[in-house]
């Protein structure tokens, strides 16, 4: 009898291997190799990291027959259009529950989730605290109606989604393998840490040699450190894999701003900047702020995170769009033509 642990259900969605480029501009400027991983161009609507864990979440979906993907987050949540994505593109349904009322206008993320079919449902404040039971009922609706339904937690954040970034640490390696840089760091953008997860569970599975680091932009440190601690143990147990919680978890700590529905002008000047240096658009309320705090680690000390450093791009470009008033007014400050 084979004691091998049954293959990890897994639907294959993204577009893989995604490119490394170099910045080759601010590399100069700050005096170190800076690379960006383009996990932004994922595919199927630019859906970046949430197309890696929706690969074994909707993996999981399929092996248990479900029909309907049922998530949440806020009005813009990448997540929540991915999931609707996904499930357009595989024939299932998608329910979001969302934070607030429905906006007089439809826009970014939340037009596309509904231009791809997803139902939601807005939550007051008072729904959004117990979001997790609302969930529940949401399933329970979905049966009642003869369907089968499958709760994604808000970011994909669970030990099955994590596994996705374990594929795009084993990603790193291979391109290492063919030519591309085996870099000192990996830094990565943080809501729950999940994928910084998958990235350690990388260094110890796949050989990944790079040290990963995240930059919260949400919760406070403790949370995320307590939450990557969380899902390595439940990848022990629950798949098997022989990884253990690293001594430190590194992360670059004060870039949480003002949370996730508001923006702040350094974070739009970080978005400017790098469309304008690289050619690169970040999204205002997740990447810019991760990729704010790498380039002022950087310029503080160019040695900080060694001599070869990559960004995770992890997408979101579709928020833009609703910080349009506050981006056109930084851009309308400047003159037609420089001298
Ligand atoms: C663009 C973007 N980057 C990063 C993240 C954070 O991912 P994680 O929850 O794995 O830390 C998210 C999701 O919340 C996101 O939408």
């Amino acid at each position: 009898m084979s004691t091998a642990a049954p293959p990890i259900p897994r639907v294959e969605l993204a577009q893989a291997p995604t490119p490394l480029v170099q910045l080759e501009r601010l590399s100069q400027e700050l005096g170190v190799e800076l690379w960006i991983k383009r996990d932004d161009l994922t595919g199927l609507l630019e859906s970046g990291n949430k197309i890696r864990k929706l690969e074994f979440l909707v993996g999981e979906a399929l092996a248990q027959n479900a029909d309907t993907l049922i998530t949440c987050g806020t009005r813009q949540s990448n997540c929540c259009r991915a999931v609707a994505a996904v499930a357009a593109r595989l024939g299932l349904r998608a329910v979001l529950a969302l934070k607030g009322d429905r906006p007089d206008e439809y826009d970014g993320n939340l037009l596309l989730s509904r231009l791809l079919g997803a139902r939601v449902r807005y939550c007051s404040d008072r729904e959004w605290e117990r979001v997790d039971e609302v969930l529940q009922d949401l399933a329970a609706e979905v049966r009642r109606a003869g369907g089968t339904p499958y709760v994604i937690p808000e970011s994909g954040a669970t030990v099955t989604g994590a596994l996705g970034y374990l594929g795009c640490g084993q990603e790193l390696v291979h391109q290492a393998r063919h030519g591309a840089p085996a870099f000192d760091t990996v830094v990565i953008t943080a809501f729950s840490g999940g994928s910084h997860a998958g990235l350690l569970m990388a260094r110890q599975i796949a050989g990944l040699g790079a040290e990963i680091v995240s930059v919260p932009i949400a919760w406070e440190a403790k949370r995320v450190r307590d939450y990557v601690t969380d899902v390595i143990g439940q990848a022990r147990g629950r798949y098997g894999l022989p990884v253990t919680v690293p001594d430190e978890i590194h992360l670059i700590d004060g870039y949480q701003g003002t949370g996730r529905t508001r923006v702040r002008e350094e974070e739009l000047q970080t978005v400017v900047r790098l469309a304008r240096q690289e050619g690169i658009v970040l999204d205002p309320v997740y990447t810019a702020k991760a990729f704010g705090g790498l380039v002022e680690t950087l310029r503080r000390d160019p040695k900080a995170l060694g001599r070869r450093v990559c960004f995770v791009h992890t997408g979101g470009i579709f928020s833009v769009f609703p910080f349009r008033a506050e981006l056109g007014r930084l851009l309308d400050g400047e003159a037609l033509i420089e001298s």
